[in-house]
């Protein structure tokens, strides 16, 4: 993923320091060439051992070292990325107003490639006014900011200023600098999640779907430049933060609706959403009592959403499909890609471990037009998020 990128971490005083420990690990994994420069205030949280064991490069705190002078101006010019994670709220204020009193400031001055930065800091602090007019100026340096997480604080207190995981910022990196945006330009929908079709007001017919597929698509989609459109069914996982556009809907009706109002607007559309096929007849408007009898549902088809987007479909815009299946799943997945005239279909078989609803891990072949088959091994759905979209740009955008 990284290979042959070389990226400048620095390190500032804030507990998060600790996961700068995994994020060096998991740069050097990606292929990036690692070298770490921390504030001295860094030291104290995490040892400049560690990091240049895990990074194989001697890690730089001061100006001077022993005896000589560490040239930050060729440091900032070594870098295709400069990296400060974590960015304590003291070295966020000294970098908006050209402070330099330690090798990381200096560094960071003179650096002349893109900067990124990944805040870290107790949740008054991150809303305090003069931080927030400090990352203003940050961003007018055209510094990118990888947003904070909410979560539980070094304070005990739950709320907004974590630091983003290191995935989200290696993930960030690759978006933001690394990956070649083929669909820059285009426009895509993604549905995503279970649909849940109401029996009155308390109860609702659903499925185990989590979305994360569906998710991670609209994830990769968007990191390759395209504009997207996430359409989401009831499912608590969290929505993206980044550009990308979300609709909540709860039924397969409000998810037909969505997903065709989206689909005229599109250049791709991918139905990853798990759609009910059967919906009640009734709503009831009440809660249904129980009583001593056997209680019958009488159930009506739910419009086939991706069928009526591929009979309406032009040349020039791409459908997929997904088939999840628990058998003959080779033929059934065939089956759909002709009866729902789609360009993809992405077969998925409850049969294989570690594949299918809630997991964070998936196992796909991939059928093109003409059926010939893409098999994967079993990988998480990030990576196979990946593997779809390069198939996708390879098939149609190449
Ligand atoms: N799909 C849809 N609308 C529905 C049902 C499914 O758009 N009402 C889409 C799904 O999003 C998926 C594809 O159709 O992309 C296949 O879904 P799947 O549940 O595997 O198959 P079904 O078409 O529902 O057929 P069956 O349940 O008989 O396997």
């Amino acid at each position: 993923m990284f290979e042959g990128k070389k990226i400048l971490l620095g390190i500032t005083g804030s507990i998060a320091a600790y996961k700068s420990a995994f994020l060096v690990r998991q740069l050097v994994k990606a292929g990036a060439d690692v070298r770490v420069i921390m504030t001295p205030a860094a030291t104290d949280f995490i040892s400049k051992l560690t990091l240049s064991t895990l990074s194989k490069n001697k890690v730089h705190v001061d100006l001077f070292d022993e005896d000589s002078w560490v040239n930050h101006v060729l440091l900032g010019r070594w870098a295709d990325v400069m990296l400060i994670a974590p960015l304590s709220c003291n070295t966020l204020a000294k970098m908006a107003h050209g402070q330099c009193d330690n090798l990381l400031l200096a560094v960071y001055l003179s650096a002349t490639c893109p900067v990124v930065l990944a805040p870290a800091m107790d949740e008054d602090m991150w809303h305090h006014p003069s931080t927030k007019e400090n990352i203003k100026k940050l961003i007018s340096f055209e510094n990118k900011i990888i947003p904070v997480d909410t979560g539980e604080l070094a304070s005990g207190l739950i709320g907004d200023g974590r630091m983003a995981e290191p995935d989200k910022i290696i993930r960030f990196i690759d978006d933001n600098f690394f990956t070649h945006k083929s669909l820059s330009g285009k426009k895509a929908f993604v549905s995503a999640g279970p649909t849940y079709e109401p029996l009155d007001p308390v109860r609702f017919i659903g499925n185990h779907s989590s979305g994360k597929m569906g998710v991670a698509i609209a994830e990769e989609l968007y990191g390759r430049g395209a504009e997207v459109t996430l359409i989401m069914g009831p499912s608590s996982i969290n929505l993206p933060a980044n550009g990308i556009k979300s609709i909540r809907v709860n039924t397969a009706d409000e998810m037909y609706n969505a997903c065709t109002k989206e689909f005229d607007r599109s250049d791709i559309g991918v139905m990853a959403a798990a759609v009910a096929d059967y919906t009640p007849v009734e709503v009831a408007a009440n809660k249904i009592k129980k009583t001593n009898k056997e209680l019958v549902i009488e159930l009506k088809r739910t419009k086939d959403i991706l069928k009526s987007l591929g009979e309406k479909k032009s040349a020039e815009q791409v459908l997929v499909g997904f088939a999840l299946e628990t058998n003959n799943e080779r033929d059934n997945a065939l089956g759909k890609l002709k009866s729902k005239n789609v360009d993809m279909v992405v077969m998925n078989s409850l049969n294989e471990a570690g594949a299918g609803f809630g997991t964070d891990t998936n196992k796909i072949s991939i059928f093109d037009k003409s059926g010939k088959e893409f098999e994967f091994e079993l990988m998480s759905k990030k990576e196979v998020a990946k593997n779809i979209v390069d198939t996708l740009i390879q098939l149609y955008y190449a």
